[in-house]
């Protein structure tokens, strides 16, 4: 698995492309370039003298698919396309409509972070069909020749991370004395949390094979780890029951790795409840909600792994312009993007059962009490008013 995810790069000789706002020729270079499955049959799209790019995001109750949202929006729109935005409240059947009336309003391009990455096929393929092109955003869409590209982090970097913060953390390399940890993983039908998990499990595997880290209530697997929907309850009941079940007085639990913050939050929620012991337990996270700030900043989160969301916005419209413009891109857009921050082109990693989907992927960035002023402060990512309260810089 590592090696398959560092091998990053492709070069072809790529036509030179000229890249001016969002216009989109329909159909005719695409049709001579691409020798498609049938499901990837792009016929003319009617010219209405309209660039729509249609934004399907999963829910509004994980904190960052707003910002998200916000970030594409306002970037697609200041490239002069028009921007249909929706959120799914994390309800497949309402993905499914948001983007089939996308599809009616006129969308040349979509951007779509599936609810379940398996479920919408049926109508990326109607998409297909009439020559609408799709980005997967952030979470891969699975099961479909009807997706085009890739935008996300190196999602198993971001596992890689995690674990790496836990040996750190408990001395793991020198300590001669078995510590227990407890695995809290991501939902399970969206593919980001599979690459969460043996990102995290490849680099623990040899502390939990030699013994130095045990697993008190056995649940190591992805399945039984997992957490429907990234639900805060759900992760915070199911360490409450681990807590209660496996923890009893003088019992030390010393990490909890989450696949993200919103289990995190939960995860914190329930050692305030139900750990007995008196030890700091350390806990990972990603996506540095600004819920998860303030609890690294008083102790009881220990980190998050940062994503630029806004570097994955920008990867995303220009990958979006540049297809609207009738160009197949490849590392040639990263190459004349003038980006100042680190992003690879990936032909290898990304199967969706159907193919292998061409990938932008950057780099995440492991963020502890330690570097969080550096990383997320001083970068201006995010800002305290006068009372300290942190807030987002706006888009
Ligand atoms: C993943 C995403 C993470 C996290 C999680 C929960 O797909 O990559 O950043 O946000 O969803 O929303």
């Amino acid at each position: 698995m590592n090696s398959m995810l560092k091998k990053l790069f492709l070069t072809f000789t790529i036509p030179a492309l000229v890249l001016t706002g969002c216009s989109s020729t329909r159909g005719d270079s695409q049709a001579a370039d691409i020798e498609p499955a049938e499901a990837d049959v792009i016929t003319e799209r009617p010219d209405d003298g309209r660039t729509v790019v249609g934004i399907s995001m999963p829910d509004r109750i994980l904190e960052r698919w707003n910002r998200d949202g916000a970030y594409l929006k306002n970037q697609f729109q200041k490239a002069g396309c028009e921007v249909i935005l929706s959120y799914a409240n994390n309800l497949i059947d309402t993905q499914t409509d948001d983007l089939k009336a996308m599809i009616e309003d006129g969308a040349d391009l979509l951007v779509v972070t599936a609810v379940d990455g398996a479920a919408i096929s049926n109508v990326l393929e109607e998409a297909h069909r009439q020559g609408v092109r799709v980005i997967a955003y952030d979470r891969l869409i699975m099961g479909t020749d009807a997706v085009d590209y890739y935008v996300s982090f190196d999602n198993y970097k971001v596992g890689v991370l995690q674990a790496e913060y836990v040996i750190a953390s408990l001395g793991l390399k020198a300590s001669e004395t078995p510590m227990n940890i407890e695995f809290v993983t991501g939902d399970p039908v969206d593919n980001n949390a599979r690459f969460f998990y043996q990102g995290a499990m490849d680099t623990l595997s040899p502390y939990l094979e030699s013994g130095k880290l045990n697993v008190p209530s056995t649940q190591r697997e992805f399945y039984e780890t997992s957490t429907a929907q990234w639900s805060t309850d759900i992760a915070q009941q199911r360490l409450q029951i681990i807590l209660n079940s496996y923890y009893p007085e003088g019992m030390r639990l010393d990490a909890v790795l989450c696949a993200n913050d919103s289990t995190a939050l939960g995860a914190t929620r329930a050692l305030e409840a139900d750990y007995l012991g008196l030890n700091k337990v350390v806990v990972t996270g990603q996506d540095a909600d600004i819920a998860n700030i303030y609890n690294i900043l008083n102790g009881s989160q220990s980190m998050t792994v940062y994503k630029h969301l806004k570097q994955e916005s920008i990867v995303t419209v220009s990958l979006g312009k540049d297809i609207l413009a009738g160009n197949t891109p490849e590392y040639d857009l990263i190459e004349k993007s003038g980006w100042d921050f680190a992003c690879s082109f990936n032909t290898t990693d990304y199967n969706n059962g159907n193919k292998v989907v061409p990938s932008y992927l950057l780099r995440p960035i492991a963020v502890s009490a330690d570097n969080i002023e550096k990383e997320l402060f001083e970068t201006g990512y995010y800002n305290r008013n006068s009372s300290g309260l942190i807030f987002a810089s706006k888009n």
